[in-house]
């Protein structure tokens, strides 16, 4: 779709269609796969002629009130997997890794994880309820949580679910389908340790079951300590107001913890003294080993990484020379202090350059500069976190984990690249 037809309305250039062939003509030179954006330019535009959006007034203020991004990035959207689950109120879809930079994820890109569809909230009804070993059990409305004094932090969510496609082997061809269930934004909420300490904590109090008020209900059980560590019920996302997917109005926050456990559309906290659901906990939430044994409890996300572009879905569009690697890494357990790529499938190591912020439990941005030879090439990233743990290969978790489970993945993942510049999901050992 063409610019000018939406927003204005003069005279077709008549050697329009002479210089769009020579457009496509001039793509060529791009080498490589994955042309599609080189696609649908037009010389006209280029230097020494006048560009088209220099000819004309564009759109005024007020023309987007809540302002979109440029139709020229429609591709940057989440997408899902349509064999992966039965329907779509009990689904997932992934972040569009591989066109983002940086380590915040844009609200509207957030991959989704719903049991019950999104719950459709509204904020004048919306109550938070504390109760069960409590001195005195609290209802809060959303106004009310406003008036505790609220803190930003920046943390990634993690569905323990990532990547679990790929245990028994590589599967999906784009780190957005192998990698896109996490996502990192800064809240604003309040530490849940305030309002616990607001309804007062009997002594017995050792944990807490959070409840969502969407139609799956969704709990799951938290011990004390980490909800009177870092845990926040928050109401803001990267300054605005919670998406209606992401929990809106408020929804729990469990830093560097799976994402299973960060309910949305917080309705209840009960705080009891043993866990709820231990049946659920065991067979839901856990880690199958071979033999028939379960890890439990397993909740921290351990340290990971993946390199974002080049990858399936962001193909080197070019022949040789400079290259741009980059990809990110996070840790549940704290800050990333270091990640190695190599080129040549582990050969080779080289430190990486981590830019941007590095906040613990939140995503942390690298990258790697080469100059690349137009031969193939295999990479890896690999992750070291600040408790000194390193990031597993793939048959060094097997060997430990087995391959019954799909929750906790972590494993280094592989990208061959191909001479021409395509780029596979593939394993190597
Ligand atoms: N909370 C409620 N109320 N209902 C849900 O279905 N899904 C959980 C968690 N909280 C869920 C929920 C799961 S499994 C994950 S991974 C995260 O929410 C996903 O959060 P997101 O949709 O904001 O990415
Ligand atoms: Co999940």
């Amino acid at each position: 779709m063409s610019r000018s037809s939406k927003s204005h309305d003069g005279p077709a250039n008549p050697s329009r269609r002479g210089l769009l062939k020579a457009g496509i003509a001039g793509a060529g030179l791009v080498a490589g796969a994955g042309l599609a954006r080189a696609a649908g330019g037009d010389p006209a535009n280029l230097p020494p002629n006048v560009a088209d959006w220099s000819r004309y007034l564009g759109p005024g203020v007020d023309a987007a009130p809540y302002g979109m991004p440029s139709e020229h990035e429609a591709q940057v959207v989440r997408r899902s997997v349509e064999w992966l689950t039965a329907s779509r109120e009990s689904s997932i879809n992934f972040t569009p890794l591989h066109e983002l930079d940086g380590i915040i994820t844009p609200n509207g890109l957030c991959f989704e994880r719903h049991h019950g569809g999104v719950a459709e909230m509204n904020p004048t009804d919306y109550r938070l309820m504390i109760n069960g070993l409590v001195d005195k059990p609290l209802i809060f409305t959303l106004d009310d949580l406003k008036r505790f004094p609220r803190v930003n932090r920046l943390y990634f969510l993690e569905c323990a679910a990532n990547s679990g496609m790929e245990w028994r082997g590589a599967q999906l061809n784009g780190c957005q389908f192998t990698h896109g269930m996490v996502h990192c934004v800064m809240y604003t909420g309040v530490p849940l340790k305030y309002l616990l300490e607001e309804a007062g904590l009997k002594t017995n109090a050792k944990w807490i079951m959070p409840e969502g008020g969407d139609a799956a209900g969704m709990n799951r059980s938290v011990p004390i300590e980490k909800a009177l560590d870092d845990c926040l019920v928050a109401f803001k996302m990267n300054g605005e107001a919670l998406r209606p997917e992401q929990g809106y109005p408020a929804r729990l926050v469990v830093p560097g913890w799976e994402g299973n456990m960060w309910v949305k559309w917080l309705r209840r906290i009960e705080v009891g003294d043993m866990p709820w659901h231990a049946r659920e906990e065991t067979s839901k939430y856990t880690d199958l080993l071979e033999g028939g044994k379960a890890r439990r409890f397993t909740w921290v996300m351990d340290a990971k990484s993946v390199i974002t572009s080049p990858s399936p879905q962001a193909p080197i569009l070019h022949a040789k020379g400079a290259t741009v690697l980059t990809g990110l890494a996070w840790s549940g357990n704290g800050r990333i202090t270091r990640v190695d790529v190599t080129l040549d499938g582990g050969e080779n190591w080289h430190e990486a350059r981590i830019d941007g912020p590095s906040l613990p439990k939140a995503l942390h941005r690298f990258y790697f500069e080469f100059d690349w030879d137009g031969s193939e090439l295999l990479l890896q990233s690999r992750a070291h976190d600040e408790t000194g743990y390193v990031q597993p290969t793939k048959d060094a978790l097997r060997a430990v984990r087995g391959t019954n489970s799909i929750y906790h993945n972590n494993g280094i993942q592989t990208w061959y690249v191909k001479a021409d510049g395509g780029v596979e999901n593939v394993e190597i050992s």
